[in-house]
């Protein structure tokens, strides 16, 4: 016999009310959490038509179940996601406001609309607090410099308008994991190698405020580290990442980065490297002998001033940016067999010669090709195929004899841009269907949308 066989009904029954009184206790919330909550609802500003949380707290439902609130099984609330809710105006900043919720973990007011500055018990009154999201809001003035909780682990106050310095408790808090204060107006120097001491240090985003990035000689940060966005930082030099083993995203982008891009660069995160943006600095070239990592898919050059041979990407790339350079060389013959998964190349404004090579057809996956503003010489190629091209950019080139008939088959064209070259002949009439069509500058092309009949 086996003990489940002598389960009697009225025993299951009184199990599942017993088990059922349990999970009820489970969600519910203690009285004073449920105060602070309608307190906060009562001091934010929110349109009700667009909220889909705050709205609907109110006293008929257990505050556990209202949107945004998660409670541990204590009855204490543990997680906050306000994000997206249409807040406006202040976060509150009383004390009262705060203290109490001391299990609280995560709280998000993300994707707001709130100003006014960042309250100070929000960062010295929960004590729990792990995960802390800002982005995406209004807020200003400096991020004052107290004594975070200590086990702050992603702090995100990135899209706002902050201003200052970056406050020294950052580099204090042993567990912070994840750092991302981009956009917003935060000045002064910040030396990267106060974050070699962060051990649990994961993703680290200053990119676009007016800060002054710099680091010593023997710079190295924790290995661990998988992102590293200092776009804008008055970077003047490469700080060396040789150790980065396990960096996946690397933005360098719009500082003052000049000299050969090391080959050393390409071996970040083992060959696992899959971002890397090194536009707008004044790079003249690559370090030789170089090898792509076979993983990169985001590679972005444009916008220095690169010389000699195209490099020839990865195949996984799917955006590759060499616009605004200076080769002065040709795209290789089987540039376009490498292309096959790419979605947006541009190689616009870069002194490239020579002709489009035929296999271009076989970068399928194009959406956007913009070979503008070069000295490309020679016939447009047969691309018809390439069914999702949306936008097509050959203007202020050489290129010489009749559009190809073939580019009516584009059927995701919305701008083809073939201005200011050499074409010929009439426009093939299927074109004309298209909208963001741009053929001046062609004197031998003839018959509409040009004025210019074809005899
Ligand atoms: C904040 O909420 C409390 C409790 O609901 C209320 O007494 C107080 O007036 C509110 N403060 C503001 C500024 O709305
Ligand atoms: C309370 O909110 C719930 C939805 O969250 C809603 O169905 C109910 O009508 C509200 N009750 C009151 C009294 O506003
Ligand atoms: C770099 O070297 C200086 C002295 O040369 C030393 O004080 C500092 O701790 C070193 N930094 C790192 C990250 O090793
Ligand atoms: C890189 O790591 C190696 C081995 O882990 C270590 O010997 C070396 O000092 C590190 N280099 C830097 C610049 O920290
Ligand atoms: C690279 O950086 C530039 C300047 O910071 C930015 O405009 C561009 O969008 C970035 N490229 C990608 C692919 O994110
Ligand atoms: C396009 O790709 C096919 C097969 O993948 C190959 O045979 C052909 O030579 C390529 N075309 C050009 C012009 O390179
Ligand atoms: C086409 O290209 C020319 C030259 O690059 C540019 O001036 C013009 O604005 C473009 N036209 C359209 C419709 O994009």
């Amino acid at each position: 016999m086996t003990p489940s066989s002598s389960f009697s009904p009225s025993i299951a029954l009184f199990c599942s009310f017993f088990f059922g009184l349990i999970t009820l206790s489970a969600t519910t919330c203690l009285d004073h959490q449920k105060v602070l909550l309608l307190s906060l609802k009562n001091n934010l500003t929110f349109d009700p038509s667009l909220s889909t949380k705050l709205v609907g707290w109110n006293q008929t439902l257990e505050c556990c179940a209202w949107g945004g609130v998660t409670c541990d099984e204590t009855g204490h609330v543990t997680r906050l996601d306000l994000s997206r809710e249409s807040l406006s105006g202040p976060i509150p900043s009383s004390q009262n406001q705060w203290q109490g919720l001391e299990k609280l973990e995560y709280l998000s007011l993300g994707y707001n609309s709130l100003s006014g500055s960042l309250p100070k018990p929000l960062l010295t009154l929960l004590p729990s607090l792990q995960d802390l999201d800002l982005s995406y809001n209004r807020l200003s003035g400096q991020i004052i410099n107290d004594s975070p909780p200590r086990n702050l682990r992603n702090l995100d106050l990135s899209n706002n308008n902050f201003e200052g310095p970056v406050p020294g408790f950052i580099y204090k808090l042993a567990a912070l994991s994840t750092l991302k204060l981009s956009a917003n107006k935060l000045s002064g120097r910040v030396d990267l190698d106060k974050f070699a001491k962060l051990k649990e240090l994961y993703a680290l985003d200053l990119s676009y405020n007016k800060l002054s990035v710099s680091f010593s000689a023997n710079f190295s940060l924790l290995s661990q580290v998988n992102s590293i966005l200092l776009a804008s930082c008055n970077m003047q030099e490469l700080p060396n990442l040789k150790n980065q083993s396990r960096l996946l995203m690397l933005d360098l982008s719009d500082n003052k980065l000049r000299g050969e891009i090391p080959n050393w660069i390409w071996e970040l995160g083992n060959g696992y490297l899959r971002f890397l943006n090194l536009s707008h600095n004044q790079f003249s070239g690559l370090q030789k002998p170089y090898t792509f990592p076979f993983l990169l898919d985001v590679l972005d050059l444009h916008s220095n001033n690169l010389e000699g041979d195209i490099p020839v990407p990865p195949r996984r790339v799917y955006h590759l940016d060499y616009s605004n350079n200076n080769f002065k060389s040709s795209i290789p013959v089987g540039f376009g067999n490498v292309l096959r998964s790419t979605l947006f190349f541009s190689i616009s404004n870069s002194h490239i010669i020579g002709v489009i090579p035929e296999s271009i057809r076989n970068a399928s996956s194009l959406r956007v090709l913009d070979l503008s503003r070069n000295g490309l010489t020679g016939l447009i190629p047969l691309i018809g195929n390439l069914k999702d091209l949306q936008s097509l950019d050959l203007s202020v080139n050489m290129l010489s004899g009749s559009i190809p008939g073939e580019l009516t088959n584009l059927a995701q064209l919305s701008s083809l841009n073939l201005s200011y070259n050499h074409l010929s002949g009439r426009i093939p009439q299927g074109l004309i269907k298209f909208t963001g069509l741009a053929f001046e500058g062609n004197d031998g092309l003839c018959g509409p949308p040009l004025k210019k009949s074809c005899h």
